[in-house]
């Protein structure tokens, strides 16, 4: 999952934050050094267990990113919009963060977990079908939930221009018109199409948890984000 080559350039651009041509103009004076060995070319690959000097001072190696955002309602979940603020304004000062990719999406009026990675197999993994990550949400509905949602969520619903029914999801009602729903897919605007399959609306939702992590927003409050530990890294990624 770590990185075990990169360009000295970039890295330098990466780690140091700097733009490709102040790192272009730096190795031209010599300021680099790899291994003890001054070097003027920035398209030369170094290995993370490189010894990299800039101006005499080490520079780190960065791994692959693996990032958790409390995204607030409002924020797109894209690179560049016209209309709204970017989950990437939020990261706006993160080195590296040209690499960085969104895991899946969330609506711009959806709040809560959302990971960001380099990363894309890790990625890539992590959304698959085929490991049926669940997905913890909060709702808040614009009516009373029907009798009998239970039985019909957990045998699947069909959603429309679907040609599949929905996996089963499990619910918790916390009051007549707010829940808890688990599902393990991740279709577009899934959660506001099977609450609309009940005949319902969602008037807000957010995202709690996914797999095993769940968002703690005393400690991440909305609009700030932060790096996972490494053992959050394995356990999503092998699930
Ligand atoms: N389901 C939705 O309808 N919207 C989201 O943002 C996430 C899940």
């Amino acid at each position: 999952m770590t990185q075990t080559t990169q360009r000295l350039d970039k890295l330098l651009c990466h780690a140091k934050g700097l733009s490709r041509s102040e790192v272009k103009k730096g190795l031209h004076q010599g300021w680099a050094e790899v291994n003890g060995v001054v070097s003027k070319k920035g398209d030369i690959k170094v290995r993370s267990t490189d010894l990299v000097l800039w101006q005499g001072v080490r520079v780190e190696p960065l791994g692959s990113q693996y990032l958790m955002l409390n995204k607030p309602v409002g924020y797109e979940v894209t690179r560049v919009s016209q209309h709204h603020a970017t989950v990437f304004d939020l990261l706006a000062e993160l080195p590296g963060l040209d690499r960085i990719q969104p895991v899946g999406r969330l609506d711009v009026e959806t709040s809560g977990l959302l990971f960001l990675t380099d990363d894309g197999q890790w990625a890539h993994r992590l959304m698959s079908p085929r490991h049926h990550q669940p997905k913890v949400y909060l709702a808040e509905l614009a009516e009373p939930l029907v009798e009998g949602a239970e039985q019909r969520l957990a045998e699947g619903l069909w959603l429309k221009h679907e040609k599949e029914k929905t996996r089963p999801a499990s619910l918790e009602r916390l009051s007549p018109t707010r829940i808890r729903l688990t599902v393990t897919e991740g279709r577009y605007h899934q959660v506001r199409r099977m609450l609309a399959a009940l005949n319902n609306r969602v008037l807000s939702l957010h995202r709690e948890a996914i797999g095993g992590l769940v968002l703690d927003e005393t400690q991440l409050p909305a609009g700030s984000w932060c790096s996972l530990s490494a053992d959050e890294v394995a356990d999503l990624g092998s699930a």
